[in-house]
């Protein structure tokens, strides 16, 4: 794997290598008193982040260090990206300052795509941490883990994904990611919270949660992107909530063997209740572990395994 830019393309056979590394890593420092590996010692890795982040940043970095790599945090606030720096001459300056891969999150779609282009003649990898409204890759890919784990396989599986679809980077991930392993994807959302061109993704659409819920192996609940929406795509936070709120009585439509996603941020009382949040059904937590040993396996196989671009 030279980049992990998108999922969209990404083979099927890849993404469960990446998976089966992910489960092999996780069984490795299970129990661990110490977790450390040396796969990476020697080389660098920085992330560069134009946007928030929480779960992302923190999983690379301690992915990164517990596999002995030099991990470096660059963020626009406090680099010269304040002081009117390029995207493109941030990038050229951490790749000639030594950036074996640099992981980037950006509010524009397509910035690490872009970021690939020009870091390709230094060899520097580049995984998208999120762009815009266009993907997060390893946020599918931590999804998958979690669902595999839970669910054990994806054929034949059905999957809700539900809310903001419109302004979710996870949800097109996701789309791409599961339905290539076999499952199938529901998006339930309200019209005016779907993308355009939703009828030539792989999946199936609903406006009615209730509905979808008794015959969904799993659902994903998104986050309401308040700061992507210049306008009013739903009368109030409480008429949402009532409509696309997974709460203890939608919880119950579920099957018992369902699961629960969201990646993160939540906005508890919005989307999803706190007793949704923290009963056994959600895999919340659980995301967030999968996800170190998920982002571990990315930076195996970008920069140490076989089919490394390096
Ligand atoms: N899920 C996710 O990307 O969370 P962060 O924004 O905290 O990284």
């Amino acid at each position: 794997m030279k980049h992990l830019l998108a999922t969209d393309g990404l083979d099927p056979a890849l993404a469960t290598a990446v998976l089966d590394t992910a489960e092999e890593l996780k069984h490795t420092l299970l129990g661990r008193e110490v977790r450390k590996l040396p796969t990476l010692r020697g080389r660098t890795v920085i992330t560069l982040f134009y946007e928030n982040s929480t779960r992302t940043r923190v999983s690379f970095e301690i992915a990164g260090k517990w596999m002995s790599a030099d991990v470096i945090n660059v963020s626009a606030s406090s680099s010269s990206v304040n002081k009117g720096e390029s995207l493109r001459d941030t990038a050229l300056t951490l790749a000639a300052a030594g950036a074996d891969c640099v992981i980037i999150r950006h509010p524009a779609s397509g910035a690490a795509q872009r970021l690939s282009g020009w870091l390709a003649e230094a060899g520097t990898a580049v995984v998208n941490a999120g762009d815009g409204t266009h993907e997060h890759p390893t946020q599918a890919l931590l999804d998958a883990a979690t669902l595999r784990e839970r669910l054990g396989s994806f054929e034949g599986r059905r999957i809700g994904i539900v809310g903001d679809v419109l302004h979710s980077r996870v949800a097109r991930s996701n789309i791409h990611l599961l339905s290539a392993l076999g499952a199938e994807v529901v998006l339930v959302a309200p019209p005016t919270l779907l993308p355009a061109g939703v009828e030539s993704l792989p999946v199936t659409v609903s406006h009615e949660l209730d509905a979808e819920l008794p015959a969904l192996d799993a659902v994903m609940m998104l986050r309401v992107q308040a700061e992507r929406m210049h306008g009013g795509f739903f009368p109030s936070a409480r008429e949402y909530s009532i409509a696309y709120g997974l709460n203890e009585r939608r919880m119950k439509l579920l099957p018992e063997h369902a699961v629960v996603l969201h990646p993160g941020p939540m906005l508890r009382g919005m989307e999803i209740a706190s007793a949704v949040a923290d009963s056994p059904a959600s895999a919340i937590t659980e995301q967030v572990r999968n996800g170190v040993h998920v982002r571990m396996a990315v930076l195996y196989h970008l920069l140490a395994s076989e089919g490394a671009a390096a």
